[in-house]
């Protein structure tokens, strides 16, 4: 099947164009050499960066709310389908990731940031939607998917930032993840709605199918074509268009290297592997 430009979904395979075999190293001193000698760098993350700080990924046993498969319940079809059992999910994450804590792994990159921002750009991509990332000090972060914390108006349009807990009366001690609980029947003029037209709210949020903002698109497209050194740090590299990203960098010349507790389809096209939780790796790689 042919992917849109741009729309977000998983992929079946990876393009065999893109992705080749290079000769690979584990080699962290030669890592830490590359990024000592880069000019821009930059991080491209997923939910793996984050497990560490409890919040749980799309792929493995976190990845199930109730019955559902997590994913299923992250697209436009769902909302329609029953837009009380989204905002529950949605409620679920938001509650969970508000009491969550940035790690190490999330903090070595601030840090890092902060140290080189005089003669290194440093930048941040991030498919995660929990915040995190900001709220350990990152400055400069492109957001591809959205934010936890903002709302869009499904009349109107209107995004705003949104950090109520609970986001409305009706979602107050809802949401729980437990595979007993069947349904969800909140009527919809309880859901949170736009203060200015009353249309429906939705987390601002790139659900599977729909397309990813062209802006931040293309940014992050410049940003991947102009970096020396990537680092990809715990995604599972299936979800496009960021999973073609950095083997689109390493075919170009880029050095990338992963960091993730397991191998990715992506793997063996990248010049380093560190295995292992990015809360240890990452602040061993991002030290002087
Ligand atoms: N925290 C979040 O914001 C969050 C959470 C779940 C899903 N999502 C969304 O779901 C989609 C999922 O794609 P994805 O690739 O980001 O995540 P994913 O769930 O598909 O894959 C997570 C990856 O992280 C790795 N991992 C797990 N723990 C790790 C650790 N401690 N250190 C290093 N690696 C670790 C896993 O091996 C896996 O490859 C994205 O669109 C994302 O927006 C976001
Ligand atoms: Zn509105």
């Amino acid at each position: 099947m042919q992917n849109n430009v741009g729309v977000l979904c998983k992929l079946a395979v990876h393009n065999k164009k893109i992705i080749m075999t290079v000769r690979q190293s584990s080699d962290m001193a030669k890592f830490k050499q590359c990024l000592k000698e880069a000019k821009h760098i930059v991080v491209l993350s997923g939910a793996g960066i984050s497990a560490e700080s409890g919040i749980p990924t799309f792929r493995g046993a976190g990845g199930y709310w109730r019955k559902y498969e997590a994913s299923s319940l992250a697209t436009p079809g769902a909302f329609k389908n029953s837009p009380s059992l989204v905002w529950e999910f949605y409620h679920y994450r938001r509650e969970v990731a508000a009491k969550a804590q940035p790690n190490a792994g999330h903090i070595a990159i601030a840090n890092y940031e902060l140290r080189n921002c005089k003669d290194k750009t440093v930048t941040v991509i991030t498919q995660n939607v929990d915040g995190l990332h900001a709220r350990a000090g990152t400055q400069n972060l492109i957001e591809l998917h959205g934010n936890l914390y903002k709302t869009r108006c499904t009349k109107c349009k209107e995004v705003l930032i949104n950090n109520d807990s609970p986001i409305c009366e009706a979602l107050a001690n809802r949401g729980a993840p437990d595979s007993k609980i069947v349904g969800s029947d909140i009527p919809v003029k309880s859901l949170p709605h736009c203060k200015k037209c009353d249309g429906l709210l939705r987390p601002h949020i790139v659900w599977f199918g729909e397309s990813l903002e062209p802006t931040v698109l293309q940014k992050a497209g410049e940003v991947m074509e102009d970096c020396d050194v990537c680092l990809v740090v715990g995604t599972s590299s299936v979800v496009y268009p960021a999973a073609m990203f950095a083997p689109q960098a390493a075919a170009r010349g880029a050095v990338v290297a992963e960091f993730n507790i397991e191998p990715t389809p992506a793997t063996t096209s990248f010049h380093y592997y560190f295995q292992g939780p990015c809360g240890s790796t990452l602040p061993e790689a991002l030290s002087d």
